[in-house]
């Protein structure tokens, strides 16, 4: 078999690394216009200010022990978030740190599903949503 030479490995890697940025950037933008779709007619645009304020809270209405996102995902998205009860590691939701954050509707769905009751009491609007998802994109 013929050997494949080690520069053109590395030219490879070199190609598939944005690839796979542009991949995340791409799904991450899916999700966000499926929840501005979802806001509807009045709809004018994410607030990463009003994201901020989701994120670190403090909320009343939910678990009296996670009265923010911050509780768990740490008041710095750069930080490690460690989860209030369990102790386990959280990787940082910053997407500058975990440039996967956000790319899973699946998961996205699934988290804002559980995380949002615990922590306001209800289900996050898609407005909401949006919101923290877009202050995350951008840390
Ligand atoms: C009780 C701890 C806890 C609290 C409080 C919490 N989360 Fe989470 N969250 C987690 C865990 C655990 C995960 C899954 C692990 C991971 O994605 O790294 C997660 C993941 C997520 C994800 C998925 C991210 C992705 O990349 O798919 C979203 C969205 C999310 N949380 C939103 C929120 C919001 C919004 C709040 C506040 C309203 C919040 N979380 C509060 C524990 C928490």
């Amino acid at each position: 078999m013929k050997k494949t030479s080690p520069l053109l490995i590395l030219f490879l890697i070199s190609l598939s690394a944005p690839a796979l940025a542009a991949g995340n950037d791409a799904a991450r933008k899916d999700i966000l216009d499926g929840y501005a779709a979802a806001v509807g007619p009045g709809f004018a645009g994410f607030s990463a200010e009003r994201g901020r304020a989701l994120f670190l809270g403090p909320h009343a209405g939910g678990k009296p022990e996670t009265p923010a996102c911050a509780t768990c995902h740490t008041p710095d998205p750069r930080a490690t978030g460690h989860h209030y009860r369990t102790g386990r590691d959280i990787p940082p939701m910053a997407v500058s740190v975990t440039p996967d954050r956000f790319t899973s509707q699946a998961e996205v769905e699934k988290r804002f599903g559980r995380d949002c009751p615990a922590v306001l009491g209800r289900d996050c609007s898609p407005l909401e949503k949006g919101d923290f998802i877009t202050y995350l994109a951008g840390q």
